[in-house]
């Protein structure tokens, strides 16, 4: 079976499935759109019911299918909810699996609650780990899926009063090599793309703080969500075959220089 078989080509049954963590708004919802837009049936997940079913109805109405499913993965219980439900709810394999949910909480470590410790590893590290125990050993015995984990920028550099976040991202960026060794030999692609500055709802507040530092990139700006969806929709396509546990920075340029 082809993995980018057009929509309309395809009997329900048939249709690739690709669940995108995070796709009530932002990065992961550009991805869904994008990756419905290329013929997945999309399983559309985050907390807010609202956002949620408002990305399953931009997707039917432009003629794709979705399901929208409310989860909040801090809560270790309730993915394992969403793990059943998703089960139940799709009629095609799950061809695609994007860890895009998350979000920052910041504090220095003396001041940052074990709680706020908590919930960013269970973002960021054990919901991707349950959700990918779940769904990626069909993919292995399919010979083929792929996994795509959004990292940050921050997984391979430090900023002050960011420990927790940094350190839930770093433990994902890690499983992108641990699965590509588990996985990778029997068909299944995982990779890691790591976002710099994107103008998401994160920032909203306080973009006009970081006018000065955007305009000192490379590419002299903010990035937009469909730009770092694009490299996770080439990750995801055939045309990333022999790309198997890299990390993608879609940022502009900022990892590669130092701003003087
Ligand atoms: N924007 C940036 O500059 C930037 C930079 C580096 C990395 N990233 C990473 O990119 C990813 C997407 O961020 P974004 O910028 O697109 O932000 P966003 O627009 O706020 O989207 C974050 C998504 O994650 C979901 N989410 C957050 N906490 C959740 C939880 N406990 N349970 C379930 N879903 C949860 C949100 O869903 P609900 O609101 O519905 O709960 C939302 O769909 C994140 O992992 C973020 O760390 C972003």
């Amino acid at each position: 079976m082809s993995i980018h078989t057009d929509a309309s080509g395809t009997s329900p049954s048939d249709t690739p499935w690709a669940l995108v963590t995070g796709s009530t708004s932002g990065i992961g919802r550009a991805t869904a759109l994008g990756l419905a837009a290329d013929g997945y049936a999309l399983i559309i997940t985050g907390r807010d019911k609202e956002r949620a079913a408002e990305s399953r109805r931009i997707i039917e109405s432009a003629g794709g299918r979705a399901i929208d499913l409310v989860a909040d993965l801090a809560d270790p219980a309730a993915v394992r909810a969403l793990i059943g439900q998703v089960r139940e709810a799709i009629d095609g394999p799950l061809e695609v699996l994007v860890h895009n949910a998350g979000g920052g909480s910041f504090a220095p470590t003396e001041a940052t609650p074990e709680t706020m410790f908590d919930t960013a590893f269970n973002i960021h590290a054990k919901a991707p780990f349950l959700l990918t125990g779940a769904f990626a050993p069909a993919m292995a015995e399919r010979g083929h899926g792929v996994i795509i984990n959004v990292g940050s920028l921050s997984t391979s550099m430090a900023a002050s009063g960011t420990c927790a976040f940094q350190a839930s991202k770093a433990a994902l960026s890690m499983m992108t090599k641990s699965w590509t060794a588990e996985y990778g030999p029997r068909g299944v692609r995982v990779n890691s793309v790591d976002p710099g500055y994107i103008l998401t709802r994160v920032n909203q507040d306080i973009r006009s703080m970081f006018t000065t530092y955007l305009a000192s990139l490379p590419a002299g700006r903010g990035g937009d969500p469909n730009e770092v969806a694009n490299a996770i929709r080439f990750l995801v396509s055939p045309q990333a075959s022999y790309i198997n546990g890299a990390t993608l920075a879609v940022d502009g340029g900022k990892n590669a220089v130092v701003v003087m």
